[in-house]
């Protein structure tokens, strides 16, 4: 039986990619695999694509692309006992397999390690839940786990309105976080309308005029150093790009990233289930509400991977069978 798969056979621009008919894959004993409603294109994504992490992702070919999913449980391997055929769920996968396009979501189906599934967040649909689910993850991640954020703290949100920075910057709200927002000045109305207490345009602003902070959350990468600086005594930071060493460490399966100087952490792993559990709750209660940039077809997933990597987004690109 055959599927329809986005795919690509060399590494290159966004043209390399197009929908291929592939075989519909089987979930080994501990695997679901999930009849796909919508998927959304990440950093990882790209960067396989164009051959950027390349030491890491190999040179088999084809590959597919996409590493998150909601949809429905469609066949359940034998060690599967949490999960059962018809239950809607969504999924991310964030080890070694993203970074071998192994997984390959953007297709009609896709089978996902059960571990990295969980019920989807009901009373949100299919492109809501598929543009929060690696998002609110992530969020859950840097905020609990990571940085352990309190009621009145500070909060410093680089990136504030890409996909991860706006699941961010809600849930820091949620948690009685003050929000101090990085982002374009083109998108400092949705860092807003967000919650963040306070917006800075990223291009024009220095670290020190921003006054010290609790908590840092970068999701945009270089100079990470300046922004420590910013932090108050027991300040806690945290990076989700991945740095060359922790995405090594991912890709080698191990649990938790690097931790780079004693209070900057990057998170590059698989997130563990009961994150991606908790994302759902936030999500459900709409602590973290859906921010989409656009939708396409996986016909036109050349589109939204330019559109990702031209950057300006205002939340999620999602792609859908
Ligand atoms: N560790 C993990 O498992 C994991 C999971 C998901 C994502 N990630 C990483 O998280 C990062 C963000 O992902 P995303 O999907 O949210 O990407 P995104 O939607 O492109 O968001 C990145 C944001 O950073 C902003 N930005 C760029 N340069 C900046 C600067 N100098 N200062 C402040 N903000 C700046 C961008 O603004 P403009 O585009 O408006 O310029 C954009 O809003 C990626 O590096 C990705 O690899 C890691």
């Amino acid at each position: 039986m055959l599927m329809r798969a986005v795919r690509y056979a060399r590494y290159g621009g966004p043209e390399v990619l197009s929908v291929e008919p592939v075989p519909i894959p089987l979930p080994g004993p501990t695997q679901v695999r999930i009849r796909v409603a919508a998927t959304s294109v990440n950093a990882a994504d790209v960067n396989v694509r164009s051959g950027s992490v390349k030491l890491l992702s190999g040179r088999k070919f084809p590959k597919g692309t996409g590493i998150d999913a909601v949809g429905e449980i469609e066949a359940a391997g034998a060690d599967v006992s949490s999960l059962s055929v018809g239950q809607r769920v969504w999924a991310v996968t964030c080890d070694g397999r993203a970074f071998g396009a192994a997984l390959g979501s953007a297709a009609e189906s896709a089978v996902f390690e059960a571990s990295h599934v969980t019920p989807a967040p009901a009373g949100v649909d299919d492109l809501g839940a598929a543009a929060t689910v690696m998002p609110a993850t992530m969020a859950v991640r840097t905020l609990g786990g990571a940085t352990r954020l309190l009621a009145g703290e500070r909060v410093l949100v680089r990136g504030a309105t890409g996909a991860v920075g706006a699941a961010v910057v809600q849930l820091a709200n949620a948690l009685g976080g003050h929000v101090v927002a990085l982002a374009s000045a083109a998108n400092a109305d949705l860092a807003q309308s967000l919650g963040a207490a306070e917006v800075f345009d990223y291009a024009t602003t220095r670290p020190g005029d921003i006054r010290p902070v609790d908590v840092v959350v970068d999701t945009a990468g270089p100079g990470l150093l300046a922004w420590r600086r910013r932090l108050t005594p027991g300040g806690r930071m945290v990076s989700v790009v991945a740095s060359p060493r922790a995405l090594a460490g991912a890709a080698a399966g191990s649990v938790i990233g690097l931790i780079s100087g004693s209070r900057v952490r990057t998170l590059v792993a698989q997130p563990p289930q009961e994150a991606i559990a908790e994302a759902a709750r936030h999500v459900q209660e709409k602590s973290i509400r859906p921010v989409i940039d656009s939708v396409y077809p996986f016909e036109q997933a050349p589109a939204a991977h330019r559109a990702f990597e031209g950057g300006g987004l205002r939340g999620r690109v999602l792609l859908t069978p």
